[in-house]
């Protein structure tokens, strides 16, 4: 651990264009499906940070030869559905909930047995979300006492089809139950709640499969094999996210975001700061490799609090810490309810984005399924991430409506996600500086 803080000088402009990272989701499931391809997946655009790098080394492990990633290039020789190799060692996932859930279902349904493990945070993070579905599937799972990582998955026997009712709006469960289904005799069927994030679907359907999708119900044939293909990783929007609320309310911005990933399950962001008054220009749209892309232009504008409506909770699950900070600097409450989700996320994102308003000077009440924000005016002070990357992104932008000084401590998962943020955000604008202590 090297213990990085964040310290974030007050004002400043965002300008410029940029390109953040490609999309965490789609390169995890980029070297998942391609590992399990018949064939050469060659994919650009990948993200080089801790996670989906997470993903990429346990499946080397598994006996997949992959090359790279150079610059964003990686190259997948497809082992083919049945073709991974048991590995003797744990495979240590890091802080990466996506690399555990989704492998979790791939690793059911082998003949051979796995240990999947993680950090501090991803083993107290909910396994028994998986668990459920898959026991019922027909796998072995043995996990701590309280359903919670090191899991270890038994060597598979038959997997059965099954067809399931989501307790709750989660792509990771959903993506988790359709790679244990790709094995399973007959059609598994997945209801979701609500719309959740659909790279699964979508890159399954890339690589040949038939996933059928009919309003909220989601089902797939068991047995279909994959067939490689070439994978051109938008950009995070989730990343652009940070640049998307600086420029919202830092005075005098003018940013422009390339090629960001535009999926209408990801577009909540940008749904609810343009509800809050945000100036996002959309141009130069297109599809690519079955995911929409577009770049954003923000120019800044005086924001109002709003009411997130609730439909738009699973559409922008992973932007709510950087949307609490735009509720800050507007005018007015902002009130967030139905997001009990983000409770469970690498932090309990309520209470830490609370607790570091409230350290800021601003009036943020935490409750059960969200919180609500009295915008004000953002003071000084040093803050906690909790090692969660994306509350230090996002305190790291308040800096540029505060007062005075801002530190974040605890910042050096923010290269899971997103390892060039320091040097994007200094070159467009934000005064930030990096200190490591070994
Ligand atoms: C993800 C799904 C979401 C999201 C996470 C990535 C995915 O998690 O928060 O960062 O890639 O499927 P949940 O499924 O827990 O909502």
């Amino acid at each position: 651990m090297k213990n990085t803080k964040f310290i974030v000088s007050p004002g400043g402009t965002l300008s410029g264009s940029i390109r953040v990272p490609g999309d965490k989701s789609i390169s995890h499931r980029s070297i998942m499906l391609g590992s399990i391809a018949d064939g050469v997946t060659r994919v650009s655009g990948f993200l080089e940070g801790e996670d989906s790098l997470a993903t990429l080394k346990a499946f080397k492990a598994l006996g997949v030869n992959i090359e790279g990633p150079e610059n964003g290039n990686v190259s997948i020789h497809g082992v083919g559905l049945h073709g991974l190799k048991a590995n003797n060692e744990a495979l240590d996932l890091g802080n990466s909930g996506t690399s555990m859930r989704l492998m979790s279902g791939l690793l059911s349904a082998q003949k051979f047995e796995t240990t999947l493990a993680g950090d501090s945070s991803l083993n107290q993070r909910p396994m028994k979300r998986v668990i459920d579905p898959l026991t019922q599937m027909g796998a072995t799972i043995v996990s701590e006492d309280n359903g919670t990582a090191p899991l270890n998955i038994k060597p598979a026997g038959q997997i059965n089809a099954i067809d399931y009712q989501l307790p709750m709006a989660s792509a990771q469960v959903k993506s988790c139950i359709l790679l244990a289904g790709l094995y399973a005799s007959g059609t598994t069927t997945v209801t979701e709640p609500a719309p959740t994030r659909d790279h699964t679907e979508r890159m399954l359907r890339g690589f040949g499969c038939e996933v059928i999708t009919e309003k909220n119900v989601i089902s797939l044939k068991g047995g279909q094999s994959l067939t490689a293909t070439d994978i051109d990783v938008p950009s995070d929007i989730s990343s652009a996210t940070f640049f998307i609320v600086g420029a919202a309310i830092a005075k005098d911005s003018d940013i422009i975001l390339q090629h960001v990933g535009m999926n209408p399950t990801r577009i909540g962001i940008v749904n609810i700061m343009r509800a809050m008054g945000a100036s996002i220009e959309i141009s130069n749209e297109k599809t690519i490799g079955g995911e929409p892309v577009a770049d954003l232009h923000i120019v800044h504008r005086p924001l109002k609090g709003i009411h997130i409506p609730t439909d738009q909770v699973p559409l922008a699950i992973d932007e709510f810490p950087a949307i609490f900070i735009a509720a800050a600097c507007a005018e007015g409450e902002t009130v967030l309810t139905g997001a009990e989700e983000l409770r469970v996320k690498e932090s309990d994102r309520i209470q830490v984005m609370a607790d570091g308003l409230n350290i800021l000077g601003i009036d943020a009440e935490s409750q059960f399924d969200g919180i609500k924000i009295q915008g004000g005016q953002l003071t000084q002070g040093e803050v906690d991430s909790h090692g969660d990357h994306r509350i230090a992104m996002s305190f790291a932008m308040a800096a540029l409506r505060a007062q005075g000084e801002i530190t974040i401590n605890n910042c050096d998962n923010v290269q899971t996600s997103f390892p060039s943020f320091v040097h994007l955000a200094k070159s467009s604008g934000l005064i930030i500086r990096e200190m490591s202590s070994e």
